[in-house]
């Protein structure tokens, strides 16, 4: 076959991918190549703009790092993560609501002890966080591995210093204890801009759009026979709630910051200074429904 124009050439495609081995594989190649041709048809993009779409897709590529994910914050600023994210967790009505993972997880941060004080020197007010892990009919999960990471006052987190992964803080793990409860002691973060000085910034400008999160701090939590969940608290007083700009914000995951002072706390711990605190019981889904 040959001669293809504008009206043949996607059939021609099409069957081209039709003998892929795989069904699923054929499935999403058949539907990128409808997709993407439908997206051409309808844009009608010049040479020059063709050639600027492939070099902006280059330009995502290479600001990639060891710390640096840029094509994650395409798939967040385009609001593609919370999509996918929505697809895949049409979970029970009772727990806990999820949001995107973002590009600043660290995979084996630092273990604490229950009531630790994980800051590892940001600067910030303090901070206590309590919360709970129970499933969806309300067990407390005990031994549930709860990692967190937030950013620092000035909106940064730790990976984005010059030290990069050798000096984390701000971030950690615990697992709950009998029943099912957790808590450390921290900094309160700051709404902060995702990193804008590369091609997703570029973009974001060239749309009209600011390019910040509201304060929050992030959780991923995981237990046998539990879906893994990976979800945010946002704080109610923050800015940005109503336009983040990678469309993560649930009603049901903003909460409002209590005052506790020194002493016992709310939850039967003890902090030797007052503090604000966040409050949360999370309920993770079953891996099986
Ligand atoms: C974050 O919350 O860490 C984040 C999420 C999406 C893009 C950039 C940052
Ligand atoms: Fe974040």
């Amino acid at each position: 076959m040959r001669n293809f124009d504008e009206t043949t050439i996607t059939d021609a495609v099409l069957e081209r991918v039709r003998n892929a081995p795989d069904l699923r594989q054929r499935f999403v190649s058949e539907a990128i190549v409808r997709h993407l041709h439908d997206f051409v048809r309808e844009v009608e993009p010049s040479q020059k703009e063709w050639a600027e779409a492939i070099a902006f897709l280059t330009r995502v590529g290479q600001k990639c790092t060891d710390t640096r994910q840029e094509f994650i914050l395409l798939s967040d600023t385009l609001g593609v993560s919370m999509l996918v994210d929505a697809i895949n967790h049409r979970f029970p009505g009772n727990a806990t609501q999820t949001t995107v993972l973002g590009p600043f997880h660290v995979v084996d941060a630092p273990e604490f002890a229950l009531g630790d004080d994980i800051s590892g020197g940001m600067a910030g007010a303090p901070l206590l966080v309590e919360g709970s892990v129970s499933s969806i009919d309300r067990q407390p999960i005990a031994g549930a591995v709860v990692e967190f990471w937030h950013a620092d006052a000035e909106g940064f987190y730790d990976v984005q210093s010059e030290a990069g992964l050798t000096n984390l803080a701000g971030r950690g793990v615990v697992r709950t204890g009998a029943k099912g409860e957790f808590w450390f002691q921290t900094v309160i973060p700051a709404a902060y801009p995702i990193p804008d000085d590369g091609p997703v910034g570029d973009m974001l400008k060239a749309q009209g759009r600011h390019p910040y999160r509201p304060a929050h701090v992030h959780f991923m939590m995981s237990a046998p026979n539990c879906e893994t969940l990976v979800t945010h608290l946002f704080l109610a007083d923050s800015e940005y709630l109503d336009s983040d700009v990678v469309f993560g914000v649930k009603d049901a995951l903003i909460c409002e910051l209590e005052t506790q002072p020194a002493g016992p706390t709310a939850r039967g711990n003890w902090i030797s200074k007052d503090m604000a605190a966040l409050r949360y019981d999370f309920v993770l889904a079953d891996a099986d429904r």
